[in-house]
């Protein structure tokens, strides 16, 4: 894919919301993570209630091989340090895209391609195999817990916990799923969005659903500068009642912002962020 800092190393950054002007900050890692081949992608944040620890999960895809394994840290907000705690790998996290953590070691991951081979993925996706899935991981139990999706993308936890919203990319729908005690998931609805979603973002104040989306996917993955890749950010309410209603918040044809892939609010502030390009900063009306 493009990118516009190609010898620059992964980060991940930290910025506060509550600044008027953003002072996006990469946080250090533990010194057994390897910065040259450390390529991360997606990441989820889980609280543990009883003590207030943060972990934060992290899809990574390490170069030069790109096999996915899950790296789960501790994050220290005073030092703005992030503990490397144990990497995960596992035959059915063949080739994770996101992940939500349910707890200190389990999460749910979206598969974006069944063959791991970058050869067999551009088969897969010339086929249209609908064979990507979501995959419940704990350390004593990993199962797929959902099947049949074209290429399973952004996924996340509903603010009550009863249900995960999983992206099907290629579908343009986000798929809403029952979760039961047992961590099984029972499929409930598709919602088309008519575009590719990406990320997915709930709010915790309103349980609306946003994401950065590609109207054009083409454009990301065949970059051209006189024909930059769009983006789109669109807003989900309601999604569990017999009318969703899908609003598309913002579109720009890629002269700021190109390749939106999540969107995320915090009173009454929109930030977008991007697969390669900028992080945009909005004052929601
Ligand atoms: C999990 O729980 C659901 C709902 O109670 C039930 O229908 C299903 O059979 C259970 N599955 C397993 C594998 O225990
Ligand atoms: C995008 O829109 C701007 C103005 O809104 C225009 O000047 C520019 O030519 C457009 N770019 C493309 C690639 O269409």
């Amino acid at each position: 894919m493009k990118s516009f800092a190609p010898d620059r190393p992964a980060e991940i950054l930290l910025v506060d919301l509550n600044d008027d002007v953003l002072h996006p900050e990469p946080l250090q890692l533990s010194k057994d993570i390897d910065a040259p081949s450390f390529n991360p992608h997606g990441l989820s944040v889980y609280i543990d209630e009883r003590d207030g620890t943060v972990y934060l999960f992290v899809v990574n895809h390490p170069i030069p091989d790109y096999n996915s394994c899950i790296e789960i840290f501790k994050f220290d907000e005073k030092q703005k340090f992030l503990l490397h705690l144990k990497t995960i790998k596992h035959p059915l996290l063949q080739s994770v895209n996101d992940i939500v953590a349910v707890g200190p070691e389990s999460f749910y991951a979206t598969n974006d391609y069944y063959f791991e081979s970058v050869p067999m993925k551009f088969v897969e996706g010339f086929l249209g195999l609908k064979w990507t899935n979501v995959v419940y991981y704990s350390p004593r139990d990993v199962r797929e817990v959902a099947l049949g999706l074209y290429s399973g993308n952004g996924i996340a936890i509903s603010n009550d916990k009863k249900f995960i919203y999983a992206v099907d990319l290629t579908a343009h729908t986000i798929n809403v799923y029952e979760k039961h005690a047992n961590w099984t998931l029972t499929p409930v609805k598709a919602v088309h969005v008519d575009t590719c979603a990406d990320n997915l973002f709930v709010d915790p104040v309103t349980g609306d659903i946003w994401t950065g989306a590609h109207p054009n996917l083409h454009k990301i993955l065949f970059y051209k500068d006189e024909d930059p890749p769009l983006s789109e950010v669109i807003r989900i309410q309601k999604i569990h009642s017999d009318r969703p209603v899908v609003t598309r918040v913002y579109v720009n044809n890629g002269s700021v912002i190109q390749g939106s892939s999540v969107a995320a609010v915090y009173k009454k502030k929109l930030i977008i962020g991007t697969v390669f390009h900028k992080a945009l900063y909005c004052q929601l009306d």
